[in-house]
């Protein structure tokens, strides 16, 4: 089966990739789809070439895993591509709220689609991009939060910002 791993990722973090990671387990192959908002561009911290390239960086160890971004609705992009599986993942109680509504509501845009959840590993529930981008921003050490290639890339961007 080959699902959809859809977010902003804005960056990937560990509890991202512990998704990603899942997923390429239980699944023959999985696009991580990117968010490519142009009209939101300034919400971002990341450009979506840069968060392409970090999560395709983070999830080279996982052959049957591809990056690419998309635009528009969820729904219609599940549809253009054929797939009918969309995988999120879930932290806490906090995330089942949001993430019902949006599952409910791709439902009805597109109901040949299916969203599952795969529970992030417990140590990664407290792991937002929100707050690795606030630690990172204030010069703390957040490898510990993100992959690698996403430590480096919060490095360069804050390096040399006023704290
Ligand atoms: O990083 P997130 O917040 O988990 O990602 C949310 C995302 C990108 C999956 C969601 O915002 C989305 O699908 N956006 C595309 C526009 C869309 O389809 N919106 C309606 C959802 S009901």
């Amino acid at each position: 089966m080959h699902v959809v791993y859809p977010g902003s990722f804005d960056p990937f973090t560990n509890g991202h990739l512990d998704v990603a990671e899942r997923a390429s387990r239980l699944f023959d192959r999985v696009t991580v789809a990117v968010l490519e908002n142009p009209a939101k561009r300034d919400r971002y911290l990341f450009s979506i070439e840069e968060r392409l390239a970090i999560i395709r960086a983070s999830t080279k160890h996982l052959p049957n895993v591809e990056v690419e971004a998309f635009h528009g609705l969820l729904a219609e992009y599940m549809r253009k591509k054929g797939l009918r599986v969309i995988v999120k993942g879930l932290r806490a109680v906090s995330d089942y709220e949001y993430e019902l509504q949006m599952a409910h509501l791709n439902r009805q845009l597109n109901p040949e689609v299916e969203t599952l959840f795969i529970l992030a590993a417990t140590r990664w529930a407290f792991v937002s991009s929100t707050m690795v981008k606030e630690i990172a921003r204030y010069g703390g050490d957040v490898g510990r939060f993100v992959p690698p290639p996403a430590a480096r890339a919060l490095k360069a961007k804050f390096q040399g910002e006023e704290r």
